[in-house]
């Protein structure tokens, strides 16, 4: 199949790269010419595994990458939309770059399309975007709209995206869902085909409710803390429970980056709008909020005062595998720290380019023993594999104090507690 792909963002690009994999012929489309053109030379703009490999394996044949809309389109059956769709106003999914793309699609449809929407949009988008695409056609062309939601992950997006759980198809017309049904031919996953509007609830409702199991485990680690369980246990003790499965039942210092925090706030902005508070979905994001305060103060509570204290911090990515800083709790905590007077230094292994942008008074090391160099406190916010294998007694050794706050709980506390370093985790038991 002739697919062109407009918006070379994560779900843009890996969709690109992964439709060519299962053997169409794909055009990716974008505004920004210094990307397509960094594309064009083998430099993909995202840290993604897996990706730069078949990425490789097609770029210049079956996947070619352009600036013009017109020609990409033209040739396309099928064009997917995978523009962004940030967090506007009131928590709003800005709609911009989607409606300015809709009106160019307008303008230079040739002949019939499919325009399938993958970006994560309110329901009803499809049915707005079919009506700027007739606005502006100089003269009726028919075309047919679907939305294919992506539930892809960063870090683990090819995987994802070529092996996912569903597939989620909303169309109209019958001839549609076909279509879509041979563009998935070489998935083995089940496919769910319903309405257009449903297929964009669908996207919103998964993560709302991934991003409830997080802080539904967060709030109850506040609360083993205190009464002196421990949450990972509780965890274990629940996920086994096939009803409730043990995925995103990890408590920590919060759930961060593009969508999550992101869609859940629309999706409690379009309740606003149809008169319905979504109130649990509200306290979710509140809990996740509160979430890295109550681990902050915790750091705070054990140094004491952090003005002129060096404190290191190991990750800084929203999560591993990314060197996405979007939403990142540790923006959050390095804020807090600053703001305290503490002297913050810190390494990740992919995103410390981005977080220099953000927090240029940050000290950036060349490796986790630098960080806990002269250190009073040690915090790890992205659980980098990396870590894990520290040598702890050459870390303990150099600290100037022997704090180690774990916000992922992913390190072994009696391991880290027999090296004389204290460890302080989310929602542990006493030790
Ligand atoms: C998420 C959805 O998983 C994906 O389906 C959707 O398309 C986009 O949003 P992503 O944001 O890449 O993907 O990351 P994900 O792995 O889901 O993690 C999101 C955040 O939740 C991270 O900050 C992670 O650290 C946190 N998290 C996840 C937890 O705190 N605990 C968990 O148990 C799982």
């Amino acid at each position: 199949m002739k697919i062109t792909v407009i918006g070379t963002g994560y779900v843009g690009l890996t969709a690109a790269v992964c439709l060519a994999e299962l053997g169409h012929r794909v055009v990716g489309v974008d505004v920004d010419q210094d990307k397509v053109a960094a594309i064009q030379n083998g430099k993909l703009p995202i840290h993604e595994p897996g990706l730069l490999d078949i990425f490789k394996r097609y770029a210049g044949t079956r996947l070619t990458f352009t600036t013009v809309l017109e020609g990409a389109v033209a040739m396309a059956e099928i064009v997917i939309i995978a523009v962004g769709t940030p967090q506007g106003k009131d928590g709003d999914a800005d709609l911009t770059a989607l409606k300015e793309v809709a009106a160019q699609l307008g303008r230079v449809i040739n002949n019939y399309k499919i325009v399938i929407i993958k970006s994560t949009v309110p329901v009803g988008t499809g049915e707005q975007v079919a009506e700027i695409i007739r606005k502006y056609q100089p003269s009726p062309i028919p075309f047919d709209m679907a939305s294919n939601p992506e539930f892809l992950r960063q870090g683990s997006a090819v995987n994802d995206f070529l092996y996912p759980d569903r597939i989620v198809v909303g169309f109209e017309k019958p001839a549609v869902g076909m279509v879509l049904r041979s563009m998935y031919l070489n998935i083995s996953a089940p496919i769910v085909e319903t309405d257009i509007r449903t297929a964009e609830l669908i996207k919103y409702a998964s993560n709302g409710f991934l991003a409830t199991k997080i802080s539904f485990i967060n709030e109850l680690a506040r609360f083993s803390e205190k009464i002196d369980v421990d949450i990972n246990k509780v965890a274990e003790g629940m996920g086994l429970d096939s009803r409730i499965g043990q995925k995103f039942l990890h408590a920590g210092v919060g759930f961060g980056g593009s969508c999550f925090p992101k869609d859940v706030a629309a999706l409690t902005s379009l309740g606003k709008k149809s008169g319905l508070e979504l109130s649990l979905l509200q306290t979710v994001l509140e809990i996740n909020r509160t979430q890295k305060k109550w681990f902050f103060d915790k750091i705070k509570h054990s140094i004491g005062t952090l003005k002129g204290k060096k404190v290191g911090i190991l990750g800084l990515s929203f999560k591993p595998d990314t060197d996405d800083m979007r939403e990142a709790p540790s923006r959050d905590i390095i804020t807090w720290l600053e703001k305290e007077g503490a002297i913050v230094k810190a390494y990740d292994p992919v995103a410390m380019k981005n977080a220099k942008n953000i927090f240029p008074k940050v000290q950036y090391m060349d490796n986790p023993y630098q960080v806990a160099q002269s250190s009073s406190a040690v915090i790890i916010l992205t659980e980098w594999p990396e870590f894990k294998k520290l040598n702890w007694q050459k870390v303990k050794d150099s600290m100037a104090g022997n704090l180690i706050f774990d916000g992922r709980n992913f390190l072994s506390p009696s391991k880290i507690t027999g090296f004389g370093l204290r460890y302080h985790g989310i929602g542990g038991k006493r030790i």
